[in-house]
């Protein structure tokens, strides 16, 4: 007995050792040098600089201690041992010298044997400096808790490093969801580590008012609250949190710009006052995504005052000079019916209601200078001639950006096509529902903010780019940073790293390593999924699947039913499948986390056969109940169906708002034109054909459908049976898609759109 208590006591000191102390075995991800974004200069040197609790940490220069601190903390936390402060012997020296070369946000390091040397003309860089010497050392440095087994050494090297631009931005939308402070702050943490500097916090909205302005406290007691399926949904943060999220910022070297949307997208403050309306309400607070068209009245002097309360108090909050005015998607219709706007037209010499909001946000302007603030906005304050003093905020691609710059005016680049991070990251079929666009990690890669066209005079104009997230389909915390990650971090480098020395392969490369530190924040970034094959894949003899991931990612999978991981079979060519099958497949890159697993269902089918029916007319029949539902396993709860037939498009989608909630169950048949195997989509709830469900949608967001499946058919009639719950889930209506159903066979691979007609009934 003892014998073996003893054995077993040596097996564990023996696994112990093992695991710590310099015979740590170096991962791969941690070999050679990491460092995004990447530097300007960095020379390779022979060794490596050996950090332990031996080592010392002197401060030269004034406001040091901010990075020293930074650092102090990181090391504690993962590395578990304090830097000695003031001893003398090999370390570590900060230093801020006057004499730096490389500007205010630039440093060197120079990292020997003996002593790492990090010096800038200024706290901030700095700061940067430290992050670098972060990303120097092994990936764990960067974990929430003390990881043993690592050996925390910093290869020799010398750094000369600066950004390329200004303006290295993310913004965040926290009115379509609203997120907590932590999440906030978090967030804060990570743009620290790649450099970013400006944090753009869009804080009201159609759907939300999310700041505090105490002489207005029905903005956030009406304002910060929605209808959502049926719920309360609510959130806004006090000014003191707000004072805190601009202070641990600060710690960090970022911005806060705060935008207060204006004229338009404010319909959460005019349900909360709607005396500063064209109309006079009474209205609430937006609950579906979109654009609401009533804006505040531009011909009423009391609006102004009021903005200017809100402004008053907002600027005291947030030190940073820049002030976002917003200036997106104002429309003009109520403006043109309103008799005091058309007043002010008048009075005022202008020309059209686009002068008009010209004429709103130049007043607003001059507010702003009284309060010292540099006023930005979307690049429609351009419409009606742009104020004198404004920065553009060009994101309906980049035609804004070079007209404002042409003009002499400062811009922040942000189109759509590159910086939107809410766009999807992969294909639609098989991501989390988005707003729509495709913005794969490569595209946000390429993105280069001065325009060719752009005169080289102006090229000063443009101070950078940002990411935008604007958050309708981010329904969590965890949503949103899977869309912001790892986009926002190849944007770091556009915004950091001179042109010629991106490499997008290189950066993957690097990125192995980040997704380790990422891992370590707990961040639930986008990792490529298994593209292709829809979920549900029908065939008669043979079915070949075939795989692609949106960047070079390894797949495995598994055909017993069984987790795939690393260890089970790599995707190297397509699988073919002659007999009823489940794939689990998932991409397994080299460092960070897997995929989640995709489970697709390889069915062999006999073609459904074609039944035969006396006579039918095109279109189908439609009965509809009124009622508000949220799943099919409600719909026995509605009673007085009305009968309808429909056999156009139009009919069809006439007959739901989503106002009006209802559901609609339409009955027909389909009308196969040859013997084919069929691939239906729809964003409807159910799809049922022969009798069986072939899609469910129940209890999605109905838009960009990822339920897409086929099935084996005969030439010829099959009953088809369509549910539609007219509602609104995740602030999408699904009357606004409208009658959807399409599908592509095998034979010709083309998508055909079915509306009511092209069935029969
Ligand atoms: C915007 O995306 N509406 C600025
Ligand atoms: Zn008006």
């Amino acid at each position: 007995m003892t014998r073996y208590i003893l054995i077993t006591l040596m097996a564990t000191l023996l696994l112990a050792g093992c695991g710590t102390g310099r015979h740590a075995e170096v991962k791969e991800y941690n070999r050679g040098i990491n460092i995004v974004p990447k530097p300007y200069k960095i020379t390779e040197t022979p060794g490596v600089f050996e950090l332990n609790d031996k080592t010392a940490l002197q401060l030269k220069g004034d406001g040091a201690e901010k990075a020293a601190n930074y650092l102090k903390r990181k090391i504690k936390t993962a590395a578990g041992f304090e830097l000695n402060e003031g001893a003398a012997g090999k370390g570590i020296v900060l230093t801020v010298n006057a004499d730096s070369t490389m500007g205010e946000e630039g440093y060197s390091l120079i990292v020997t044997p003996e002593t790492v040397t990090i010096a800038s003309s200024a706290p901030r860089g700095l700061f940067y400096g430290v992050q670098t010497l972060l990303q120097l050392l092994p990936a764990e440095i960067e974990s929430s808790s003390r990881v043993e087994g690592v050996s925390w050494t910093v290869p020799c090297v010398e750094i000369q490093d600066k950004p390329r631009f200004k303006w290295r931005g993310m913004h965040l939308d926290v009115c379509r969801h609203f997120f907590p402070v932590e999440f906030i702050k978090k967030q804060l943490d990570i743009m620290a580590m790649y450099k970013l500097n400006t944090f753009h916090w869009h804080l009201t909205e159609d759907q939300g008012w999310r700041i505090e302005i105490k002489k207005y406290p029905k903005l956030t007691e009406i304002g910060s609250k929605r209808i959502d399926e049926g719920r309360e949904y609510k959130g806004f943060y006090t000014q003191e949190q707000i004072r805190e999220i601009v202070q641990y910022a600060a710690d960090r070297y970022i911005n806060v710009v705060p935008e207060i949307e204006m004229p338009g997208h404010s319909l959460a403050a005019l349900a909360a006052y709607p005396e500063y309306s064209c109309t006079g309400g009474p209205f609430k607070v937006r609950n579906v995504w979109g654009v609401e068209p009533d804006i505040y009245c531009a011909g009423n002097d009391a609006t102004f005052a009021f903005l200017e309360d809100i402004i008053k108090e907002v600027v005291q909050l947030f030190p940073y000079k820049y002030f976002h005015i917003g200036g997106d998607e104002a429309p003009k219709a109520r403006w043109k019916e309103c008799a005091k706007c058309q007043k002010r037209i008048k009075d005022e010499g202008l020309h059209s209601e686009h002068e008009l909001q010209s004429w709103f946000v130049q007043r607003i302007e001059k507010v702003l200078l009284k309060h010292g603030k540099k006023m930005i906005g979307w690049d429609e304050i351009l419409e009606g001639g742009l104020a004198p003093s404004a920065t553009v905020m060009s994101w309906r691609g980049e035609k804004g950006g070079i007209e404002a710059a042409s003009q002499g005016h400062d811009v922040v680049m942000t189109p759509g096509n590159w910086v939107y991070l809410d766009h999807y990251q992969g294909s639609n079929k098989v991501e989390p529902v988005a707003i729509g666009g495709y913005t794969i990690l490569e595209e946000s890669y390429g993105y280069e903010p001065v325009p060719e066209e752009l005169d080289k005079e102006k090229q000063k104009h443009i101070l950078g780019t940002q990411g935008n997230v604007w958050t309708e389909y981010m329904y969590s915390p965890e949503l949103a940073e899977y869309r912001i990650y790892p986009r926002i971090i190849a944007l770091a480098e556009v915004n950091w790293t001179v042109k010629e020395k991106k490499d997008f392969t290189d950066f993957l490369k690097r990125m192995n390593n980040q997704f380790v530190r990422l891992d370590g924040h707990g961040i639930n970034y986008h990792v490529p999924l298994p593209e292709g094959p829809v979920n549900t894949v029908a065939f008669t003899d043979s079915a070949v699947l075939r795989f692609a991931t949106t960047r070079p990612v390894a797949m495995h999978y598994t055909l017993d039913g069984s987790e795939p991981g690393p260890g089970t079979e790599r995707y190297e060519k397509p699988l073919v499948f002659h007999e009823t099958t489940t794939v689990k497949i998932r991409t397994v890159p080299e460092a960070g986390k897997m995929s989640k697993v995709r489970s697709i269902r390889v069915l062999r089918q006999k073609p459904k056969k074609a039944v035969t029916v006396d006579s039918t007319k095109s279109g189908l029949s439609l009965r509809i109940a009124k009622g508000e539902i949220y799943s099919v396993k409600e719909i026995g709860k509605l009673k007085d169906w009305t009968d309808y037939q429909v056999d156009e498009m139009k009919q069809a989608n006439g007959l739901f708002s989503y106002k009006d909630p209802s559901v609609g169950i339409y009955t027909g048949y389909f009308v196969a034109p040859e013997d084919d195997v069929y691939e239906f989509s729809t964003n409807m709830d159910e799809f049922y054909i022969d009798g069986d469900l072939l899609i469910s949608n129940d209890g999605e967001v109905k838009r960009f459908s990822r339920n897409d499946a086929s099935v084996v058919l005969k030439k010829g009639l099959h009953p088809v049976k369509l549910v539609f719950i007219n509602n609104v889930v995740g602030g999408w209506p699904s009357a606004w898609n409208g009658f959807n159903i399409r599908y592509k066979t095998k034979n010709e691979n083309k998508v055909i759109k079915l509306g009511p007609g092209d069935f029969v009934h």
